[in-house]
């Protein structure tokens, strides 16, 4: 076995790390896992506060989910989707689409969430080419400010975030974007009464005049993860889905982050009764373990991408020309399978209540700290702000010192045992759904302690 050090070294030469300056990583090796726990090279264990990247649900290493992949491992580790179905694929397909709401019946398998979301907009965009009644016009997007749907070029064109896409702005496509609609940080001289009709009246002024040349809108239901969990008014998304349905435009729900459970619900959409056309699925899906992701369309859409294998002169084929080579791996669909069967057997949703509700007590405690400005919660995902702490300690055109005071924070849980990333100046608590209510005090008395050190 080659030692810590070794490790490292060669980590630093030949391993470039995703969203990671390269230049002053220190690496933290991770041998193992089990539970909502990672060990390191040393033997040194960390709680899991990010779930792996917010995929991670039911606890790393859980035999349920080791043996399911093991044993489909004993029967295909892959076979293409182009053409070709297998077993394992087509129950999963089934039962995706028996929990989603409404009639999203039609999966479409992909490896992981940016290109689900690149499906759902592409699959839009053809829609309005060969639906029953076609609008070719309909080409763009509308998209929030802020928005976060992974990093392929289209997932980044209709992303909002500044300081992950601006750089690409050269490469992506126009889309329409409307205002974050923040539930926490509003606008002037709109109170929180008055916030959703604020957001809604901007958005039907967009449609009301552009409709005709737009495909779909796309949002993040309920909170937006990468702008730092920012969370929507209540009665926002069933105002955009009522909306979207008056001016003919689908809508594209990105439940990357929150579906399967995340919010408290098995989709965030169902906590306001919606259905969207097109649903995209990834991160939780497997359970955290393998990579997979979903596109899920309605009978409506898909029925527009029926027809002949070879039409006549003149016609095009209207087939979804779309596919990645590992797009519904058996492995992962396994994964996936016995992913479900747990949130059903091991009663996930309803442990969620008690606790969000403790996660929400820690919560309360940060807010009280004077590092911190601001804590946002939707069932297990939370977000706390950091802000340098008194208006002398502020230094003058330092635009980085409330994210360097939130990187000093996770340094501090870390070397206290809890693994925390932060995102700009928040600090992201997203644990596996599975974390104990002995290791959320834990998580909630180190994140304490960590601030209070900074
Ligand atoms: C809302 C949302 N959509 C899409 C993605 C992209 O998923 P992936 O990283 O699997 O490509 C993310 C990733 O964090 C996300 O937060």
């Amino acid at each position: 076995m080659p030692t810590t050090e070794q490790l490292c070294d060669w980590d630093q030469r030949h391993y470039w790390h995703a969203f990671t300056q390269m230049a002053n990583y220190q690496p933290l090796v991770i041998e193992r896992a089990s539970g909502c726990w990672l060990y390191d090279t040393e033997g040194n264990r960390y709680l899991d506060g990010v779930s792996s990247l917010w995929c991670n649900v039911h606890g790393h290493g859980h035999p349920r989910i080791n043996t399911a992949i093991r044993a489909q491992l004993d029967r295909v580790a892959h076979c293409t989707s182009l053409g070709l179905s297998n077993t394992t694929g087509i129950e999963l397909a089934r039962r995706l689409a028996e929990l989603a709401p409404g009639n999203l019946q039609h999966v479409f398998f992909s490896c992981d969430g940016s290109s689900a979301v690149e499906v759902a907009l592409k699959m839009a965009f053809q829609y309005w080419r060969q639906c029953d009644n076609p609008q070719p016009e309909k080409t763009t997007y509308i998209a929030l400010g802020n928005a976060y749907h992974g990093d392929t070029l289209g997932s980044t064109s209709v992303g909002g975030i500044a300081q992950f896409h601006a750089m690409f702005g050269p490469l992506l496509f126009e889309v329409l974007r409307i205002a974050t609609p923040d539930a926490q940080r509003l606008p002037d001289g709109i109170k929180p009464a008055g916030a959703c009709s604020h957001y809604l009246g901007q958005l039907e002024q967009l449609l009301s005049e552009r409709h005709g040349e737009i495909a779909a809108l796309v949002i993040e239901p309920l909170v937006q993860g990468a702008a730092g969990m920012v969370m929507h008014p209540e009665g926002y998304l069933w105002g955009v889905r009522q909306l979207t349905r008056q001016y003919n435009v689908l809508l594209i729900a990105d439940e990357i982050v929150t579906a399967f459970g995340r919010t408290g619900r098995m989709f965030a959409c169902e906590q306001e009764h919606v259905v969207p056309d097109l649903m995209c699925l990834g991160k939780g899906i497997t359970g955290g373990y393998l990579p997979l992701a979903a596109t899920l369309a309605t009978e409506e859409v898909y029925s527009a991408f029926l027809g002949p294998v070879f039409p006549p002169p003149g016609e095009n084929q209207k087939t979804f020309f779309h596919g990645h080579t590992y797009g519904g791996n058996p492995l992962a669909a396994a994964a996936a399978l016995a992913s479900l069967d747990l949130l059903e057997e091991e009663q996930v949703l309803e442990q969620l209540p008690a606790k969000s509700a403790q996660l929400a007590t820690i919560l309360s405690h940060c807010q009280a700290l004077p590092q911190v400005s601001a804590t946002r919660q939707i069932g297990l995902l939370a977000a706390v702000d950091m802000q340098v702490e008194t208006p002398h300690a502020r230094a003058e055109n330092d635009p980085w010192q409330d994210a360097r005071l939130a990187q000093q924070v996770c340094h501090e849980a870390i070397a206290r045992n809890v693994w925390l990333r932060p995102l700009g100046s928040s600090l992201m608590l997203v644990p596996p759904l599975a974390i104990t209510h002995d290791e959320l005090e834990l998580l909630g008395k180190v994140l304490i302690e960590s601030i209070g050190a900074c």
